[in-house]
């Protein structure tokens, strides 16, 4: 294959000599894609990658990564600008609008998502049907799915107004479900969300909260909330995202593509990953262990593998990493906690980093590598930090989707394969068979 600048083609030979041409698209920064939607009209070859390693889904204008150089800009604005001097729903309204909003829209926005942060009360017996015990993760699947059975007048996906009503719906419902999850698993009552209180202390609220005294926000901890909201808010064609998109594709109604997108996120290779971090470092246990623990992450015949680190497109460090690190010295700090978990993450952090293995495939903490660690020292269970993550990462699902359908080219997503089964064969009578 020869790529030629000038006429900014691919072309293609195939073995028997015959010859096609592929267009080369350039984006606004980052890599050019070849066009490769008229290859099997033309050469009844289908591309295979698997993974999609070298795959551009789709076009978008959302989020953009550098892996290379550790750079994550949503809209154009750095994600450490972002986190060191936004808050999470100007990041929201960023994310879904593609401008920072003035003033009046930002407080607009505000109120809008305020107002609907309360879930329908007969939601509430959804609750009485799961066990106590129920991961968050499987309780946020079932109850977001089933928003689909209350809010019949946003699932009309053709129709701008409901898409937008289902956006503001999604994201200001996560923290009230997510919360009510917690709340459930440990036989408290559901606390009603505060419109006075701004996003991530409203979740802090309905999460600790009791009825019978006042609660006490902490500022430091509604920061840090708020912060780790905004470094989970979006991050390209992730699994999750292209599971949301691809649903989405097919017009089934939001609700049920967010759910698709949770039931993705909740895997250990992808946002269980934070859960499994805080097991792993509790299971190394101390600082002395760290060293066997990278033996075994390297080991070929051993399935364990240092949670929290290596990542598809950061080949250096993930920004949000460093972020979160800097926000987990900050908020421990802060509280006076001293969490020898941290010791040992951060022994893991510089034994790695020094490892050949990792530096050759490198493998850098990613953004799960100390987001546990906060949130433990917020005296979040650990059963709950994916579920943050999913609350957070709902705005960029319902940005993508909502991208996704106001995309022209857009067509139902359907993948073809490299079949290597059988070829066809009769069908053998049962007493005939071996
Ligand atoms: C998230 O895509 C996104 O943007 C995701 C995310 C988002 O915001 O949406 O950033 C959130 O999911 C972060 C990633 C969280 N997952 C983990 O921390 C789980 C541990 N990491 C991995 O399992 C792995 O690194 C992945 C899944 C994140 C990436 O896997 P890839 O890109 O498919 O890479 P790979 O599995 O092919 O690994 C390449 C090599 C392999 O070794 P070799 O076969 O070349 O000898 O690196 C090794 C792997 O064995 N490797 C690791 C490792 N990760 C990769 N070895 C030890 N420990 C690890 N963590």
């Amino acid at each position: 294959m020869t790529a030629k600048g000038a006429n900014k083609v691919a072309t293609l030979t195939d073995p028997t000599g015959k010859t096609i041409q592929l267009p080369i698209i350039d984006g606004s920064i980052g890599p050019s894609v070849i066009d490769v939607r008229k290859l099997y009209s033309d050469t009844g070859h289908f591309t295979y990658d698997p993974g999609y390693t070298s795959t551009g889904s789709c076009e978008s204008k959302i989020t953009y990564i550098d892996g290379d150089q550790g750079i994550l800009l949503h809209r154009g604005y750095a994600i450490e600008e972002l986190a060191d001097k936004g808050d999470f729903l100007e990041v929201a309204y960023l994310i879904l609008n593609g401008e920072l909003p003035n003033k009046e829209q930002k407080a607009g926005f505000v109120k809008n998502v305020t107002y609907h942060t309360m879930v329908h009360e007969q939601m509430t017996q959804f609750w009485r049907g799961f066990r106590r015990d129920a991961h968050p993760m499987a309780v946020m699947c079932g109850v977001v799915g089933a928003m689909a059975a209350f809010y019949h007048d946003s699932t009309n996906i053709s129709d701008p107004r409901q898409r937008k009503i289902a956006s503001y719906r999604l994201i200001a419902k996560m923290p009230t479900i997510a919360a009510m999850a917690y709340k459930y698993s440990v036989g408290q009552p559901f606390m009603y969300p505060q419109n006075k209180l701004n996003y991530a202390e409203n979740f802090l609220y309905m999460m600790f909260g009791i009825p019978c005294e006042e609660y006490k926000m902490s500022p430091v901890l509604a920061k840090a909330m708020d912060r780790i909201f905004i470094l989970h808010a979006d991050h390209e064609q992730n699994a999750s995202t292209s599971t949301v998109r691809l649903a989405g594709s097919s017009g089934a109604n939001p609700f049920a593509c967010i759910a698709a997108g949770i039931a993705s996120l909740w895997g250990p290779a992808h946002g269980g990953a934070n859960e499994a971090v805080l097991e792993m470092l509790g299971e190394i246990g101390s600082k002395d262990k760290v060293g066997d623990a990278v033996k075994r992450a390297k080991d070929k015949d051993s399935s364990f593998r240092l949670m929290g680190f290596g990542h598809r497109v950061y080949k250096n460090f993930d920004p949000r990493a460093k972020i979160m690190q800097k926000t987990c010295h900050e908020v421990l700090g802060e509280l006076g906690i001293k969490d020898p978990l941290l010791d040992v993450a951060m022994e893991l952090e510089k034994v790695a980093l020094q490892d050949d293995y990792f530096v050759q495939r490198k493998l850098y903490p990613n953004v799960d590598f100390y987001s546990g660690i906060i949130l433990k020292a917020m005296g979040i269970p650990t059963s709950m930090f994916t579920a943050i993550f999913a609350l957070a990462r709902t705005v960029g699902w319902v940005a993508q989707w909502r991208e996704m359908i106001e995309d022209p080219q857009q067509k139902i997503g359907r993948p073809r394969q490299l079949y290597t089964g059988q070829t066809q064969r009769p069908y053998v009578a049962l007493e005939k068979r071996g």
